[in-house]
């Protein structure tokens, strides 16, 4: 791969995404940031429009970084939206719309994305999970399964493509101090008239308390440029604040109903 590389940020107009891009671009990459949505002030990288959920535009980016640079080196799946509501509470409608950017947003831009980089022998895809990728989180279910089917996906996909020099990574942020209060959806179901409310209001209380107390961005951004600067990637990078990685880590480690009912205590959800 050529020093400066060609690389496309998802969801680069807010939060994990606008760190990526900033960073990247002030290293001298060539930079592409996409989102539905213009920033509010044009940026100093190249934006362009898509929406990772919807397949023509997907191909349309993709054709466009080809045409103008010839390849491309690097892919940053990280747009996202977030769906909070009960399990029983999140429609059929909300659950789909979670899994079209979350989880087929980032798998269709690697579909889109394996071809030329098999071609140019080269070429590297960063899917940005969450711990919440690994761990179930109470009143945000979809998103979890969204994250889990991403760890999954990047899983089954790095043996098949290593032949071609081509490497899949995930990276799981903790909290991070972004958007993503503002952005978050509230399942339609989970207002007035839901039998999970109290523990819904008070689980997404704390969730928002630690998100906007939560790392910066350009921590996770700094993650992502050192991962693109490495050779021979690990499956997973953690990022984000210690505690929350460190008690993440030790889920494997620990009697599954025990660390449920950790979780539980901690969200102040009782049975
Ligand atoms: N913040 C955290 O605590 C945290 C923790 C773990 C993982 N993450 C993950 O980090 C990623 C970025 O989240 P963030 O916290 O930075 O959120 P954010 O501040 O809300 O930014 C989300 C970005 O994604 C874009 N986006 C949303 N839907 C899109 C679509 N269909 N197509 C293209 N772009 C789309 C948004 O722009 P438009 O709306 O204009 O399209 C925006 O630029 C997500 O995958 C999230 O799950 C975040």
């Amino acid at each position: 791969m050529a020093a400066e590389k060609v690389i496309l940020v998802t969801g680069a107009t807010s939060g994990i995404g606008r760190a990526c891009a900033d960073l990247l671009h002030g290293q001298s990459h060539i930079v592409y940031g996409g989102s539905r949505a213009p920033a509010a002030a044009p940026p100093p990288w190249r934006w362009m429009a898509l929406d990772v959920a919807n397949d023509d535009s997907v191909a349309r980016a993709i054709a466009q970084i080809l045409a103008e640079q010839g390849r491309i080196d690097v892919v940053v799946n990280n747009a996202g939206v977030v769906y909070a509501g009960s399990v029983e509470d999140t429609s059929m409608e909300e659950a789909r719309a979670q899994f079209e950017t979350n989880f087929f947003g980032a798998l269709r831009l690697c579909r889109a994305v394996l071809a030329p980089m098999r071609a140019q022998k080269s070429g590297l895809i960063i899917n940005v999970s969450s711990l919440a990728g690994l761990l179930g989180l109470p009143f945000q279910g979809l998103y979890s399964a969204g994250k889990f089917a991403l760890e999954g996906l990047t899983e089954s996909l790095r043996p098949e493509i290593a032949a071609f020099g081509i490497e899949a990574v995930l990276l799981e942020p903790g909290d991070i101090a972004t958007g993503v209060v503002a952005n978050r959806i509230r399942a339609a179901a989970s207002g007035e008239g839901s039998a999970y409310r109290a523990n819904f209001e008070k689980v997404v209380a704390l969730f928002e308390k630690e998100e906007t107390a939560g790392a910066a961005p350009a921590m996770v951004a700094r993650r992502v440029a050192s991962l693109i600067a490495a050779r021979n990637h690990a499956v997973r990078y953690t990022t984000g604040p210690m505690p929350q990685r460190a008690l993440t880590a030790l889920k494997p480690f620990l009697p599954s109903r025990f660390f449920e009912r950790c979780l539980m205590m901690y969200y102040g959800i009782k049975r």
